[in-house]
């Protein structure tokens, strides 16, 4: 809910508990926006909701309602309608003030939270050694907008990337090491055994096949966890290994993240499971300690456990996710911890988080949400795969859809024969649309459903697609260089006016941001965003083409330019929290 919203909300209170007494003055639909601009912006609903217990008619108490309300500092009259809505239009005059006072506003009328927090966002976080998969960035994408969403709200976000870089598959990956890169173990020099993921499964089929090479490889895992120094050497050569090669994708995206992987909380785990027998929770199940969580039963009707030490003395993934929340909550002091990940965990999830609670570890003010997303498929509908029925690599996923964007850059180019552009600006321009593209395409979708991984739709001009959104914002940027106006000095006293109706409803959605950002900081939906932005775009075109910009006489030129300007600014602030550059021309 934006300023205006609540302002028009306090009216309505102030209108009801004067008609009707302060009992009443909380009633709903208090506000709402109006599903169709014929009936103005907003409609209040509450008299048919209070006509039961008022003994009343509808109509007779929105009546009483608009002769109590006062909104003549930013409403037309408020006109009742129906069976008894209350619809409200903004003045024109109010709308242009608003917009004149963010068009003076670098955050374009967003305000900072109103008290700013520390969060944790728990995102990307892929397994060393192993691939880097598409439900990884799908988490990448999705954990850095919600990230940026909050920084920008002020918030404190601690990126926390954490990485699978503990367990028994280490032994394997060891040995194998090794045998054949010994050298590597003892020169100071970087390692070198190319692909890791190669080198992942040769290790495992060895582990499959020879006995005497899984008795070394339980022994591997014995001195890591004895923290011996060679293991821990070579366990080190194997992360540093395959974080230069998450980073190559990290820098390809423009993603920050702060490693903090499974391996820094081991010292933290033994005390995570007396806790929990302190706390009375702890029981034993075939030699293993777990806690029976309530709600959750297995095929048979059993309840099921969390395990959090394994029968051989072994601590798992959800004893980690126990102590790193601890950690977060008592050690970083967040007050949202924020996981996202694939909607397969969520049962993991849920069970972490309900053992802390039980174990009274999450303190009232401290909030834990599990962000799930969908599956990511192919065009047919399955599992995305390479042609050759192979897991396909982020790289190369992203490596295609750059040089799709600069093939088709290039026939542009050769059609308009006028236009010359040198290599830089073509490899930029292919760079961002691509990387743009693969974001978008995902952030525009509803996390929680499956969406299909298509270059041919994500790459698309029309649509809800970044090239759509990228050149929405490149032709505002157009229309300045063709007048050799700069925006940024169009004057202090731009006075803004809305004359046609294309103006007003553009000007009512600019006016819409702060709204939808706060919207998505709460329900963490980026896809909201999206939607907003992309509407943005159409209802420019549309004020485009019915509005002459630079055609027209003063004043009006300068106030169509300043509406040009705020849209070019609003959907470059929106792109930008979505982890999406724009391009000034392309
Ligand atoms: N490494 C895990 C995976 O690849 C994701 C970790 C998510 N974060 C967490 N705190 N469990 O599935």
């Amino acid at each position: 809910m934006n300023a205006t919203q609540e302002h028009l909300r306090e009216k309505l209170k102030v209108a009801l508990s004067k008609a009707f007494g302060d009992d009443y003055s909380n009633t709903d639909p208090i506000l709402v926006p109006a599903s169709n601009p014929k009936f103005g912006d907003f409609q209040a609903n509450m008299a048919l909701s209070l006509a039961k217990k008022l003994g009343q008619k509808p109509r007779d108490i929105a009546n009483q309602v608009v002769d109590n309300l006062d909104v003549s500092d930013i409403c037309e009259k408020p006109e009742i309608a129906g069976p008894g809505f209350i619809n409200l239009r903004l003045q024109t005059s109010y709308l242009e003030a608003q917009l004149n006072s963010i068009q003076k506003d670098e955050r374009l009328g967003v305000p900072i939270a109103k008290q700013p927090k520390r969060e944790v966002v728990d995102f990307s976080s892929p397994n060393i050694a192993k691939e880097m998969h598409v439900g990884h960035l799908r988490s990448t994408i999705i954990g850095d907008a919600i990230a940026r969403i909050l920084e920008f709200r002020g918030h404190d976000v601690i990126r926390l990337n954490h990485v699978g870089d503990w367990g028994t598959q280490f032994g394997m990956l060891i040995t194998n090491l090794r045998e054949v890169s010994p050298e590597a173990l003892t020169t100071a020099n970087a390692l070198d055994i190319g692909d890791l993921v190669n080198f992942y499964k040769q290790a495992k089929k060895r582990f499959d096949e020879d006995e005497d090479f899984q008795e070394k490889s339980r022994n591997e895992v014995v001195k890591l966890q004895a923290g011996a120094e060679d293991t821990i050497h070579a366990w080190k050569l194997l992360c540093e290994q395959s974080r230069k090669e998450f980073q190559v994708i990290y820098d390809l995206l423009d993603i920050k993240v702060k490693e903090r992987g499974e391996s820094f909380y081991n010292p933290l785990l033994p005390e995570v499971v007396e806790d929990l027998d302190k706390a009375g929770l702890l029981e034993s199940s075939d030699g293993a300690k777990v806690v029976f969580l309530e709600g959750f039963k297995n095929r048979e009707g059993e309840p099921l456990p969390l395990i959090v030490q394994k029968s051989d003395g072994g601590y798992n993934y959800a004893t980690t996710d126990l102590a790193a929340l601890r950690y977060r909550i008592r050690q970083d002091e967040a007050k949202r911890l924020i996981y996202v990940t694939d909607a397969g965990q969520a049962n993991h999830f849920a069970g972490v988080f309900q053992v802390a609670n039980r174990a009274n570890w999450i303190p009232e003010d401290v909030e834990i949400v599990h962000v799930p997303f969908g599956l990511v498929l192919g065009e047919d509908g399955k599992k995305l795969k390479t042609r050759s029925g192979e897991t396909v690599r982020l790289r190369d996923l992203l490596d295609e859809a750059v040089s799709r964007c600069r093939e088709d850059l290039e026939t542009r180019l050769k059609e308009e024969e006028e236009r010359e552009e040198t290599e830089e600006f073509i490899a930029n321009v292919a760079k961002v649309v691509g990387i743009s593209a693969v974001k978008y395409a995902d952030l525009s979708q509803n996390r929680t459903g499956n969406y299909k991984f298509s270059f041919d739709k994500m790459l698309a001009l029309k649509g809800n697609t970044a090239p759509y959104m990228l050149y929405a914002y490149a032709r505002t940027q157009s229309i300045s260089r063709k007048a050799d106006i700069d925006y940024d000095n169009l004057g202090e006293n731009i006075k803004i006016m809305l004359k046609e109706e294309a103006e007003l409803t553009l000007a009512k959605h600019i006016l819409q941001l702060d709204e939808v950002i706060a919207e998505v900081e709460q329900e963490l939906l980026p896809n909201r965003l999206c939607e907003y932005l992309y509407q943005l775009s159409e209802k420019f075109n549309q004020f485009f083409e019915n509005c002459p910009v630079l055609k027209s006489e003063e004043p009006v030129k300068t106030s169509r330019l300043a509406l040009c300007d705020l849209t070019a600014r609003t959907l470059k602030l929106g792109l930008n929290s979505l982890g999406i550059e724009v391009l000034e021309r392309m």
